[in-house]
């Protein structure tokens, strides 16, 4: 029993001194630095490396000339998205293409920065978006939350928005002709904010925006081609089920499909998975 634990003593000293001397190499940070700590916590030391090459390569960092025009051409970039995107905003207030617009409380446009990595997609606004003008506020909303939460990410560091923008009667399937006049709010919107991803949430938004109509059971699990104009590139897109799904049907399985699909997209976008969101 003994030789055994020894043999595991050694075994952890070992890999934890190849780690060392690894960080040690590639941080091009002098070993006794480390040796001294005696206790040494060498994913501390790392982070805090990585921070102060965060703070000098980034706010206090002399810019090139060039470094400088690209950030104005940028910040004028998102001045331009902003504007466009409130002007779509505002379309979407005083539309009337179909008759959700008379029946509605509030039309329901979207919410996000204009730079995002994610786009959430949903089906239409619920009782609750209707009331307050804003999407995924309701339960199903919460639910989305908690998901981009354990994603690492915040919500208004995401864009969310629905295909339908007025809420239909008795949260009804939204029907085609409503989809054709709504579409192009949606369509305009993601060429603007140009996200990395696409996250369908449900068959209605999936099917819509890749004109198919397959189930969501086939849809889900894989990345699909967005394509947001004749002549742009497409952007991928991660069918999944839609969280008010996931409510009515709140299996282990279900949820860690959703689980599933979204860690595909963090790692399709090189960002970490982060340990409490892990099955
Ligand atoms: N369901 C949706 O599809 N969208 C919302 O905004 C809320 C619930």
């Amino acid at each position: 029993m003994n030789v055994v634990r020894e043999s595991l003593f050694w075994y952890v000293g070992v890999k934890r001194w190849v780690g060392v001397l690894f960080y040690c190499l590639v941080a091009n940070v002098p070993l006794e630095l480390v040796v001294m700590e005696e206790e040494i916590d060498i994913k501390k030391v790392a982070r805090q490396h990585l921070e102060m090459d965060k703070f000098f390569a980034g706010d206090f960092a002399i810019k090139s000339e060039e470094g400088r025009l690209e950030e104005q051409n940028l910040q004028v970039e998102a001045g331009e998205a902003v504007r466009e995107m409130e002007r779509i905003a505002s379309e979407v207030r005083a539309c009337r293409r179909c008759p959700l617009g008379d029946l509605r409380t509030n039309a329901v446009p979207g919410e996000s920065k204009v730079q995002v990595l994610i786009a959430f997609v949903g089906e239409a606004p619920g009782a609750d978006e209707n009331a307050q003008g804003r999407p995924f506020v309701g339960r199903a909303g919460k639910l989305l939350d908690k998901i981009i939460a354990a994603m690492g990410l915040k919500r208004e560091e995401v864009f969310i928005g629905n295909i339908l923008k007025c809420r239909p009667p008795e949260n009804r399937d939204p029907r085609p002709e409503e989809i054709v006049k709504c579409m192009p709010f949606t369509q305009e919107q993601l060429e603007i904010i140009k996200p990395e991803i696409i996250v369908a949430l449900g068959a209605h938004a999936a099917r819509t925006l890749l004109d198919t109509n397959k189930p969501i059971g086939q849809l889900r699990g894989k990345f699909h081609d967005y394509y947001p104009g004749a002549l742009a590139k497409p952007i991928k897109l991660m069918a999944t089920y839609h969280t008010a799904y996931l409510l009515r049907n709140y299996s282990e399985a279900s949820r860690r499909a959703v689980w599933e699909d979204m860690q595909q997209v963090l790692t399709e976008l090189g960002l970490p998975i982060p340990e409490h969101g892990r099955k």
